[in-house]
């Protein structure tokens, strides 16, 4: 059955954690989609362990709307999140319902946005009340790099803890369904959780938000330029992809590929006639 934005929410009050992971693809979303993962974020992640860039602030919306659809058609129970990317949301409330209808349109069930100033606050809102439910991003946010400075840990003491919880707060109160806490202390991510009544799904924020995400290529050791402390790899898709390459290589170069059963053969009558041609 479908999850919901509305299910996902109830979850907290459950006491169930919410499970959630990124994908890119038609076979990765169906794959994680079969496994009952509750959510699947399209994460501008895309940018870096997809595309190859080296920043999210790289991606186009043309390029996330392609791997918002590919996963929509793979993954049919999990909630689809299409993170919307750099300046596809800032520049004005208008061409941000815009931008984030294109993908609903191409299959998410809600988008993401980073932040929370007041701009951001009133684009949560103005999203909701037009039926595109936001999942909101605060802690670390990749989006605002260059502003920031680097990869920080966020929410380091107790005024800056309290400053995202408010920011948590009013985002909670424009309608954001829950909330994406990135990079801080685990004391730090309970302490906001705790105190507000829609879920927080961490990453790299410790054992206590309401749910978890990790970029599905960590899960998978199919990145290798970085490796977060936080992330959990459960496979060697790297030393996977480089043995049968070069198992595959090998068989080439040896001709052992293609065998006779993986070969197309002729009738004997058909192999006849050019046996018949080659003499003449
Ligand atoms: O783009 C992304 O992958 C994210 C994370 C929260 C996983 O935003």
């Amino acid at each position: 059955m479908k999850k919901t934005v509305k299910k996902i929410q109830k979850y907290k009050s459950e006491n169930k954690k919410i499970a959630a992971l990124t994908a890119y693809d038609f076979y990765t979303a169906k794959y994680l989609d079969t496994a009952g993962i509750d959510v699947i974020l399209v994460g501008d992640s895309a940018a870096n362990v997809v595309l190859g860039y080296d920043s999210t602030t790289r991606i186009t919306i043309d390029e996330m709307l392609v791997f918002t659809s590919a996963v929509a058609r793979g993954a049919k129970e999990a909630l689809i999140v299409a993170d919307m990317p750099f300046l596809s949301y800032n520049v004005s409330i208008e061409q941000a319902i815009s931008n984030a209808g294109k993908f609903i349109v191409n299959g998410a069930d809600a988008v993401k946005i980073e932040g929370a100033n007041d701009y951001i606050i009133n684009l949560t809102k103005r999203l909701t009340e037009s039926g595109i439910p936001v999942l909101a991003h605060l802690g670390f946010t990749p989006q605002y790099i260059n502003t920031i400075g680097g990869n920080f840990i966020q929410g380091k003491d107790f005024d800056t803890t309290l400053k995202i919880l408010e920011s948590a707060k009013k985002l909670q109160g424009a309608g954001a369904f829950a909330i994406v806490l990135e990079l801080m202390p685990k004391e730090a991510s309970k302490f906001i959780s705790e105190n507000l009544a829609i879920p927080t799904i961490g990453i790299g924020a410790g054992s206590d938000c309401d749910g978890q995400i990790l970029v599905v290529n960590d899960l998978i050791g199919k990145f290798d330029e970085f490796s977060p402390r936080f992330a959990r790899k459960y496979f060697d898709s790297k030393a996977m992809i480089t043995d049968c390459a070069a198992k595959y290589i090998n068989d080439v170069q040896t001709g052992s590929f293609p065998s006779e059963d993986e070969s197309f053969k002729l009738s004997d009558e058909e192999l006849k006639k050019l046996e018949n041609y080659k003499q003449s």
